[in-house]
């Protein structure tokens, strides 16, 4: 059984996550549990302290989610965070003050009383605040030993049962020396010794798959992105030629990607990987279809059909591989409750019935720069390791109208240019995503004693953390207008280049 340092309950606070980033950073294995799991539950996971998530309800609200009283019976440690606070507050026998008012922003944190969870950490360090329901009464046992200007009790402790809570919210970057609370509280507290390592964890990954698998095969569609390659390294390591890694080329990809994957694979890692070209099934599909929906759904069924072809050919196969992320597991699995679980197949966008093979998701633990680390250390370039995302549909979603062989290769050639100028200025790494949007529109231009009617590109450059949401990138001019210079020069069929200015909300990133 895997041992879980820390557990995480999760009571829906947008910050949850960023609990266990902070746990893991500091080397310390961390799990998220939705708010209702069972002592026991939790006991089979071996955790050495437990940790009561934010929340965004009240404790006295009708449905107030609430925490199995085990769990304080379970002889480890127990911190608190803003409505974990609240919880610890009221079910040891205290009670919270329903406030209209919000404290939200930075407060000064006088420490009142020697503690372990403060150890090291200045006195009048800066922590954020954000909440409406305060602690009022302080159950029996608990004593502040933090204070704020606003918050009498900032934190509270019972150190004889190692119960502690904190108001504000110590995984935030603007909570300053947060980190080291809670590192305090689960290496000084709880008496975590153990470092997590992701050494140890691609051992132990290795491990449990072997086990898992057995003398089956496995099947992993590989999309040359960052997830699924980490997963079909991964894999290949684990069980070598069990795997089956089949690469489906739609013929949409962008230029030298079907080398570059090969390469990769094939030659680096020695990995038997299947490449299907699938380029004229894809494109005949696609011809004279122009509405980006429909594009869409043609794409995701050739993808299927192709893969299941694939598939057919091999006998044995017991279980698909998919690079299913932590974030992913735990949007589906948090506090939204057990009906809205596993949105597994969102990957490869809904198999056939017959191909209901077992799933594998080993880096369903994972964060997005953990899997990079994996990555790395199972010999993955970083070329491929830091790459921009790139969208299942690939170039067809970057072609207004119809999608046909001529534009395809026009558009490489320009998104080629551009990045190729992106990583020579150094601003690859530092944007989300850059690619290049081949418009459907014609304009008039003069190329030497020429008229010209040519093809308009749009580049788009933004910055994200997630995605979610974007802005465009403020690129330096010189920059832009080499990017536009190259692409009129180099590319035949080009007459102007316009820089998209749009941010997200409300354009999206992706045209279509
Ligand atoms: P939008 O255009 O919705 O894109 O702002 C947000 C992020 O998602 C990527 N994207 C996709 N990725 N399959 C994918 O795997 C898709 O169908 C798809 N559509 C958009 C997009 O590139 C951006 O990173």
């Amino acid at each position: 059984m895997k041992h879980v340092s820390i557990v995480v309950l999760d009571f829906g606070s947008q910050y949850t996550q960023l609990i266990a980033r902070r746990m893991r950073e500091e080397k310390i294995y961390c799990e998220i549990l939705p708010y209702y799991t069972k002592a026991d539950a939790i006991k089979a996971k071996n955790p050495q302290g437990i940790i009561l998530s934010g929340g965004p309800s009240s404790v006295y609200s009708k449905d107030a989610y609430e925490v199995d009283q085990e769990v304080y019976n379970m002889g480890i440690p127990v911190l608190g965070i803003c409505y974990g606070m609240q919880r610890i507050a009221v079910d040891f026998g205290g009670s919270v003050i329903r406030s209209d008012h919000h404290e939200y922003g930075k407060a000064e944190l006088e420490i009142v009383k020697p503690s372990l969870l403060f150890d090291d950490v200045d006195n009048g360090t800066t922590v954020w605040m954000s909440h409406s329901d305060r602690v009022d009464e302080l159950p029996e046992g608990f004593e502040p030993i933090a204070i704020s200007a606003n918050s009498p009790y900032a934190a509270i402790a019972n150190e004889d049962k190692k119960v502690y809570a904190m108001q504000f919210h110590p995984e935030v970057n603007h909570s300053v020396e947060g980190y080291l609370m809670l590192r305090n509280f689960a290496r000084k507290i709880c008496g975590v010794t153990e470092k997590w390592e992701m050494g140890h964890f691609l051992k132990e990954q290795i491990k449990i798959i072997r086990e898992k698998v057995g003398d089956g095969k496995v099947l992993c569609g590989l999309s040359g992105g960052v997830d699924s390659s980490v997963v079909a390294a991964l894999l290949y390591e684990a069980i070598g030629d069990q795997l089956v890694p089949v690469f489906v080329d739609n013929g949409l990809l962008r230029k030298g990607e079907r080398e570059q994957v090969e390469e990769v694979f094939k030659i680096n890692l020695k990995v038997p990987l299947i490449t299907v070209d699938a380029v004229d099934n894809f494109l005949g599909k696609l011809a004279g279809v122009s509405d980006p929906e429909t594009k869409r759904k043609i794409i995701g069924h050739t993808f299927i059909e192709e893969f299941e072809a694939e598939a057919k050919k091999h006998e044995g196969i017991k279980f698909l591989a998919q690079g299913t992320l932590y974030p992913d597991v735990i949007e589906s699995i948090s506090v939204k409750g057990p009906s809205e679980v596993i949105k597994s197949h969102h990957n490869v966008g809904g198999l056939p019935d017959w191909m209901d093979f077992e799933l594998i998701e080993p880096l369903r633990e994972l964060f997005k720069d953990e899997v990079r680390k994996m990555g790395l250390e199972l010999g993955l370039p970083s070329s491929m390791i830091n790459r921009h995302p790139f969208p299942g549909p690939g170039l067809a979603i970057r072609i207004m109208g119809d999608v046909n062989r001529p534009d395809l290769d026009l558009l490489r050639e320009a998104d080629a240019i551009l990045l190729d100028e992106l990583k020579a200025s150094g601003y690859y790494t530092r944007t989300w995503q850059a690619f290049a949007v081949l418009l459907n529109v014609k304009s008039v231009g003069v190329m030497g004693d020429n008229r010209t009617y040519d093809n308009t590109v749009c580049v788009r450059v933004v910055e994200a953390v997630d995605g979610m949401t974007a802005t465009f990138a403020h690129l330096p001019h010189d920059l832009l207008e080499r990017i536009s210079r190259r692409i009129i020069n180099e590319v035949d069929g080009i007459n102007r280049v316009v820089y998209d200015i749009s941010s997200k909300p409300p354009a999206t990133i992706e045209w279509e």
